[in-house]
């Protein structure tokens, strides 16, 4: 294991320039996903190459699927079937990626296989229940360790038993992860989602060509997949991460004068949450060129810097944005009066306890900010700079990492994060995307 790598970013000019962001996350996951249980060669270009995507290929060749990297960068993956994994000879490493392990569980719970998960000191912390819960009922069995966490093993089961599931938290990956089961199941498997999620499994998995429907009612949509699916090769060119995206939407908007062009941004309705939001406060986002890539909608975005101004985050938005919170609470630092963001829990169970992690690094750095249960107060500086001059514990989670060394671009003393390695599992570009717009990087002592 390498040594922490702390990591400062400031600007002492504009941010300008055109980029690119690296490829949806959730996108890459499930492109390997279901290429690696179709029958016939998939090719994917555009794939986010980060860690925990990387952890997700390695799992899926440990469990019989041929994925190679083509010099050209293409991805092309050999399936093999559903139903076809096959037992991984050792415990699959699932690193820091909760949706590698909690969409894989879901995958081999319905396959007659044995397979132990282990991840890293983040992700053994994280709740696995919401995912063991539905999978038990479809038959799977489960040895955890205390809380429901991992290392843990699943002995998956074929036939399993459909069910009709209605999430109690709105999570995509729990939806996902019982549609995956779904695939290997005979019968119909229902997941009933009373708060729309990202719904990338359902787009992707209907190109694939299984069975699938949504339905929406009253007590919200209703996905059916009928099992036992047969899934077909595709094309896939992953849009470029919002998420991603979201750290460069707020950086121009908080360095005076910037002016910036973010290519190939996915906007699919279900994850452009932080885009309504920022525009709320005021932020200049331009769409441009709005087009359809892959079967989800895309765009480029303009930001330029603008004057930011407190608002209510309307909780409805919370599905939509929920990974971009700890970028919107630095972009409400830096607002006109008060920013309250309430109704999302969730982000304190994500690869740290986002609500606790940012309250502590703003505070360091001199910002108001006040915590609740779920969600935060925020008092901006109206523009001004922040104090800064303060060293972020950022908890081997990338989105604090990369949020607070964003902070940085606008403080008079420098802020430092504590460990950058952890901004690779999703954006391995990310400093170098941040130099290529004019902001200056700095490599730390410890
Ligand atoms: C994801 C779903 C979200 C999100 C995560 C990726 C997915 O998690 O936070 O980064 O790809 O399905 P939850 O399902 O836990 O909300």
């Amino acid at each position: 294991m390498q040594s922490p790598r702390p990591l400062s970013l400031s600007a002492h000019s504009p941010l300008t320039g055109t980029i690119t962001v690296p490829g949806d996350k959730s996108i890459s996951h499930r492109s390997l996903m279901f290429a690696g249980l179709a029958v016939g060669e998939s090719r994917i270009t555009g794939l986010l190459e980060g860690e925990d995507v990387l952890a997700t290929a390695a799992a899926m060749r440990a469990m019989g699927a041929d994925i190679v990297r083509g010099d050209d960068t293409v991805w092309r993956v050999h399936g093999v079937g559903v139903g076809g994994l096959l037992q991984p000879q050792t415990a699959l490493d699932m690193g820091n990626s909760g949706t590698s392990t909690r969409l894989l569980m879901g995958l081999v719970a319905s396959h007659a296989i044995t397979v132990s998960f282990t991840g890293d000191a983040s992700l053994s912390k994280r709740p696995m229940d919401r995912v063991i819960t539905p999978l038990s009922q479809m038959g799977a069995e489960f040895t955890a360790s205390p809380g429901n966490r991992l290392p843990l093993m699943v002995r998956g089961i074929a036939p399993a038993v459909p069910i009709t599931y209605t999430l109690p938290v709105a999570s995509a990956q729990v939806k996902s992860a019982v549609l995956l089961a779904g695939l290997n199941t005979p019968g119909a498997t229902r997941v009933i989602e009373p708060v729309p999620t990202r719904d990338h499994s359902e787009r992707m998995l209907r190109g694939f060509g299984a069975d699938l429907t949504v339905e929406e009612t009253p007590e919200g949509r209703i996905i059916a997949i009928t099992g036992e699916a047969e899934l077909k090769p595709q094309t896939i060119t992953v849009p470029g991460d919002p998420s991603s995206a979201a750290f460069w939407m707020v950086a121009a908007s908080i360095v005076p004068g910037s002016d910036i062009l973010i290519r190939n941004v996915g906007l699919n309705a279900t994850r452009s949450g932080i885009v309504t939001a920022l525009k709320m406060m005021g932020a200049d986002i331009e769409e441009v060129d709005a087009r359809d890539v892959g079967g989800e909608p895309v765009a480029d975005l303009r930001v330029r810097h603008a004057p930011l101004s407190g608002i209510e985050v309307p909780p409805e938005l919370v599905p939509s944005m929920i990974d971009e919170y700890p970028a919107l609470f630095v972009a409400a630092s830096f607002a006109q009066g008060r920013t309250v963001a309430r109704g999302a829990e969730e982000l304190r169970v994500k690869e740290s306890d986002r609500i606790a992690a940012m309250a502590t690094a703003l505070q360091a750095c001199g910002a108001a900010i006040e915590e609740y249960p779920d969600g935060a107060a925020i008092t901006g500086t109206g523009g001004e700079p922040l104090p800064g001059g303060a060293r972020i514990e950022t908890h081997l989670d990338h989105r604090i990492a990369m949020s607070m060394a964003i902070a940085g671009l606008n403080a008079k003393s420098a802020i430092a994060i504590d460990d950058a390695r952890p901004i690779a599992t999703s954006y391995p570009d990310f400093v170098d995307t941040a130099t290529a717009l004019g902001a200056h990087s700095a490599w730390l002592n410890q």
